[in-house]
């Protein structure tokens, strides 16, 4: 498993806010993207994007983004001052049909200018909150907010804004027959660090099967020579370590016996060689989805 090796360490304060933060938008990454509307005192409606953002728990649902104190002048953005006044939000999903427009909903506008206008999106009145939905959104969150915490007082600072969902509304275009969201037509795009956005579809998007129940073997019980293995990598050690149970000696024995194995044996006389060699062919294994054999063979040559 290849691991980094050095590393460049530093506090905070080390280096200036803007170059954190920069470290931070960069690493911290992809993040998802709430396009959150909101009203001021009169009732004009404000739109703009938040990559600080996600959700905290289902029962309540909880969501919480966070329009932070400018860095550059520490002044406070009109989604703040909105919320502190009308504690209410629409948060909309951005898909990456609607990326250009949610970009452009985040220049820096007056007061009281409609983001939705400027971007071309149109407005859809929410059932329990008053500001307005973004209709080209798939999924929209109405929200109450239940809490609003300020982290500092300088530029860059957060403020959290604690929302909990009231209402949501799921386009039938993302739905599958059975009730769930289709993840590859849903098309949603992630913030990463200064230009660049991510597209979730097409082979972006992998499964990784989950640890069930029932927790796997763990990497710790590999034999030691495979942990510490430069042809196999942290995936590969990853779904050996997630295999419920180490083989039965019996199945061993006829793993022993199969053609596959006595081929690989056969003419390799050089113990080390034939380690080498078996990595590669668990590697081959694994990405085939067959890892219990990867294992078994592991095993046999790293005894
Ligand atoms: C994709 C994207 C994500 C953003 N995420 C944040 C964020 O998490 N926090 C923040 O303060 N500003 C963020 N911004 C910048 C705000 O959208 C921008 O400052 C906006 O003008 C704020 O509008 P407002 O003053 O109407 O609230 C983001 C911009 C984009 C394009």
């Amino acid at each position: 498993m290849q691991t980094p090796t050095s590393f460049q360490s530093f506090s905070p304060g080390d280096v200036s806010v803007q170059e954190f933060f920069t470290l931070m938008l960069n690493t911290i990454a992809p993040r998802p993207i709430a396009l959150v509307s909101t009203v001021d005192s009169n009732g004009r409606q404000n739109l703009s994007p938040f990559s600080f953002f996600n959700a905290f728990g289902a029962n309540p649902p909880i969501m919480v983004f966070s329009p932070s104190r400018r860095g550059r002048d520490n002044t406070t953005k009109h989604t703040y001052e909105n919320v502190k006044v009308v504690p209410e939000v629409v948060i909309n999903v951005v898909d990456y049909a609607m990326v250009q427009q949610t970009s452009l909903s985040s220049s820096d506008y007056p007061e009281g200018i409609n983001e939705f206008e400027k971007a071309g999106f149109t407005m859809l009145n929410s059932d329990k909150v008053k500001p307005s939905r973004v209709k080209e959104s798939p999924v929209q969150y109405e929200c109450k907010v239940l809490q609003v915490i300020e982290t500092g007082t300088e530029g860059s600072a957060g403020n959290l804004v604690i929302c909990e969902v009231v209402k949501v509304h799921v386009s039938s275009s993302v739905l599958q027959p059975n009730g769930k969201v289709d993840l590859a037509k849903l098309d949603l795009v992630g913030r990463m660090g200064g230009d660049f956005y991510v597209r979730a579809s097409g082979n972006a998007l992998f499964e990784v099967e989950k640890p069930l129940k029932e927790p796997g073997i763990g990497v710790d019980m590999l034999p030691r020579a495979v942990q510490l293995s430069s042809i196999l990598t942290g995936n590969d050690l990853g779904q050996l370590g997630n295999i419920k149970q180490m083989p039965r000696s019996e199945e061993m024995l006829e793993f022993k016996e199969s053609s596959a194995f006595q081929e690989l044996v056969q003419d390799e006389e050089d113990a080390e060689m034939l380690q080498l060699k078996s990595q590669h062919l668990a590697q081959d294994l694994i990405a085939k989805g067959s890892t219990y054999e990867a294992l078994m063979l592991l095993l046999l040559t790293h005894s």
